[in-house]
């Protein structure tokens, strides 16, 4: 049985996608609170970040993992309220993963879906405990962006300190965490951003230089900044449109991380001899089609890796805007005219 505290409404408040389309079908509805299952807590959502597959979601256009709600929301903060078997200490449950949370911790957590309601279901093992000094709303912009980033860049792209990294979208919630882990992990940073106000912010974030992708080309700007040598890594949120490129700018034993298509997934022709000459990693991931355990070690290494860094008050995320939970077509519409920079998050 679910260990739970005794004043739990019965009825919540979700937002519900009423079918593919604009912001405008993103609508409040009731519907009952979930119990959690094995493994699971009920968190009462503080705050829910908004992000970018987010949109792609409501547009009918992100290949949805079997058996996940339809209910958008990816990350969200607040109080655990409720235990599900096997989570937990004390109340007769396992320990491993879950081991530590307790009924009334303050959390910020990796959904599987969901986030955009008052209560939400979140695995266990996919939550972070809020870092000392940081707001719910802070918190909740955090598990997308770095489980994201930390998994691609340092997982799987092994990035080291003193190497050089190219970020597309530097101010996007995605770029601005790639930024900030270069910096704390020694990595040299440059990165193409829509415009000079754009380019300031991402030089705050930690870029040594912003490239304006509105007027100038990656490619020679790049390599100029690295005197020829092209960079290490390249996290890309654009695919098809910066592909060959991106292929071009790395220097040898490159890794080109893909996470996001905004610039469409299909490529015509290109030459695949710099990945052999060069000897280059391409590869691609997506957070929501990884494993619980996959998730769970993502989990575990921010924990030990960033959970000191965070508490310091470093790699803190940005928060644009904060917008009420029922106006969450709103932050859509915002996110969507790209004048934001970092993240935006719903308030409940
Ligand atoms: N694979 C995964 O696991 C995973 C997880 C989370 C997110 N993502 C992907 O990561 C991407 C960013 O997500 P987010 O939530 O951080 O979104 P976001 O905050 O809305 O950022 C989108 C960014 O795209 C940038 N952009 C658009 N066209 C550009 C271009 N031609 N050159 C450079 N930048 C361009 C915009 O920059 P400007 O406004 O400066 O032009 C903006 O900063 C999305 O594609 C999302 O699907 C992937």
């Amino acid at each position: 049985m679910p260990a739970s505290p005794r004043f739990l409404p019965d009825r919540m408040t979700e937002i519900g996608i009423l079918r593919p389309g604009g912001p405008e079908v993103l609508v409040p509805r009731q519907v009952p609170v979930p119990e959690p299952g094995p493994g699971q807590v009920l968190v009462r959502v503080a705050a829910a970040g908004v992000n970018r597959p987010d949109v792609l979601q409501r547009r009918g256009l992100y290949p949805m993992p079997p058996g996940v709600t339809p209910v958008p929301g990816l990350e969200v903060a607040g109080e655990v309220v409720a235990l599900g078997e096997g989570v937990g200490v004390g109340e007769g449950g396992g320990a491993g993963e879950a081991a530590g949370v307790r009924l009334g911790d303050a959390v910020c957590g990796l959904t599987d879906g969901g986030g955009y309601a008052e209560f939400c279901l979140v695995p266990a093992a996919q939550l972070l405990p809020v870092p000392p000094g940081f707001s719910l709303e802070q918190a909740a912009a955090l598990p997308e962006t770095f489980f994201t980033v930390w998994a691609n860049l340092f997982m799987m792209g092994r990035a080291k300190a003193g190497e050089s990294l190219l970020v597309h979208g530097g101010t996007s919630g995605i770029g601005s965490t790639a930024l900030m882990l270069a910096r704390e992990f020694g990595l040299r940073a440059i990165s193409t951003d829509g415009g000079p106000e754009k380019g300031e912010a991402a030089r705050g974030f930690g870029a040594e230089r912003s490239i304006d992708h509105r007027s100038q080309d990656f490619l020679p700007e790049a390599m100029a900044w690295s005197e020829g040598r092209g960079v290490d890594l390249v996290l890309d949120i654009l695919g098809a449109s910066a592909f060959e490129r991106n292929l071009q700018v790395l220097r040898r034993d490159g890794r080109l991380l893909l996470i996001g298509f905004m610039g469409g997934d299909r490529v015509g022709e290109f030459s695949l001899t710099p990945i052999l000459l060069k000897r280059l990693v391409v590869t691609g991931s997506t957070l929501r089609g990884r494993t619980p355990d996959e998730k769970a070690a993502i989990a575990r290494e921010l924990r030990q890796h960033l959970g000191p860094v965070w508490s310091a008050g470093r790699c803190v995320p940005h928060v644009h805007e904060v917008w009420p939970l029922d106006q969450a077509a709103q932050a859509h519409r915002v996110m969507e005219s790209r004048a934001h920079v970092g993240k935006i998050v719903l308030r409940t």
